[in-house]
């Protein structure tokens, strides 16, 4: 692994990733975005290997990622300097007993599981392995995601190469443990709430006579447009709200409407619910 900047290094302040060896155990619907993810941080497909449920499953994720396919789970983590585990979190501890014995003194453990502590991994793992967790959320496959990160026993040149293989996700911080549940309402189940809202307002858009393409489109430009502006401007939420609401007017209308139907208070208490879930699953 060369995790040394070089003149010649995409960014000059950040560990170079083109000899560092990652292997994704379960690039699925989460596991696949932060391959795309570590692939755009300048981690090699050549060098990045996928080892899903079966070698078929794991030759088309590699295909379809651009990375490339290991013949088991042991092959793909012998040698690598990073192993991803993308997993179901009832999962993670069974894998990583299986594997623990291929992998290196050194290799970062990396699991995207919600629920599953570093305690618990550290707990199937020889001492002074280097773990961490990763809170991602999908649009990371688009450099526009937020990730939260969790680690223990990291030296600072581990830390500073596991926020390299998110340097291309989006919003990347350091969280604590305690403050996952919240992370997860406000981040990682957050964009399938935004999802939704996007589909059902864009449903209502073709109630209202727009062809459905067009409506998709208008939908997604303003949601996209109006987080935009908030984050370009620094803008408080309540401020751009209220400078849409002429007096009497449209906007005025549609908030009283969204106020009287609740809205507000059922994404709060959606947000809450995954939180809760997750201290749930966690045994918080
Ligand atoms: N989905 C999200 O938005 C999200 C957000 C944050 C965190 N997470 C976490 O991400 C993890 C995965 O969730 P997901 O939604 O991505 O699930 P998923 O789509 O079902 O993906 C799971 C992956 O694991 C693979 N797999 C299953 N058993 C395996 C085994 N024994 N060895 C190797 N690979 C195996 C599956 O391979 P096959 O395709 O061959 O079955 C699949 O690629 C979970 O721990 C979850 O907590 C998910």
């Amino acid at each position: 692994m060369n995790t040394t900047d070089t003149p010649d290094s995409p960014a000059a302040d950040l560990p170079d990733l083109s000899r560092l060896t990652v292997a994704v155990i379960g690039a699925g619907n989460m596991g696949g975005p932060v391959v795309t993810s570590m692939l755009a941080a300048g981690v090699p497909g050549e060098r990045l290997r996928i080892a899903n449920s079966t070698p078929a499953s794991s030759e088309r994720a590699a295909q379809q990622l651009g990375a490339t396919a290991a013949a088991s789970r042991e092959e793909g983590v012998q040698g690598a300097d990073v192993v991803v585990l993308g997993v179901k979190p009832y999962q993670v501890t069974g894998v990583l007993t299986e594997l623990r014995e291929h992998l290196g003194a050194d290799t970062l453990v990396l699991s995207l599981a919600a629920a599953v502590t570093l305690e618990q991994m550290a707990g199937v793992l020889p001492e002074a392995q280097p773990i961490a967790r990763a809170m991602p959320n999908t649009p990371i496959s688009v450099g526009e995601g937020a990730v939260g990160l969790m680690s223990t026993g990291l030296t600072t040149a581990q830390h500073d190469l596991l926020h390299a293989l998110f340097s291309r996700a989006g919003v990347v911080v350091d969280i604590t443990e305690d403050q996952v549940h919240a992370f997860i309402g406000a981040a990682g189940s957050l964009s399938a709430l935004v999802f939704a809202l996007i589909e059902a307002m864009t449903d209502e858009a073709v109630r209202e006579g727009l062809k459905r393409d067009l409506a998709s489109q208008l939908v997604q430009q303003t949601v996209r447009g109006a987080a935009t502006m908030l984050i370009e401007s620094g803008t408080h939420a309540a401020v751009a709200k209220n400078g849409v609401s002429s007096p009497g007017g449209t906007t005025v209308e549609a908030l009283a409407e969204f106020e009287r139907q609740g809205v507000r208070g059922g994404i709060a208490s959606a947000m809450a619910a995954s939180m809760e879930r997750s201290r749930e699953l966690t045994g918080d």
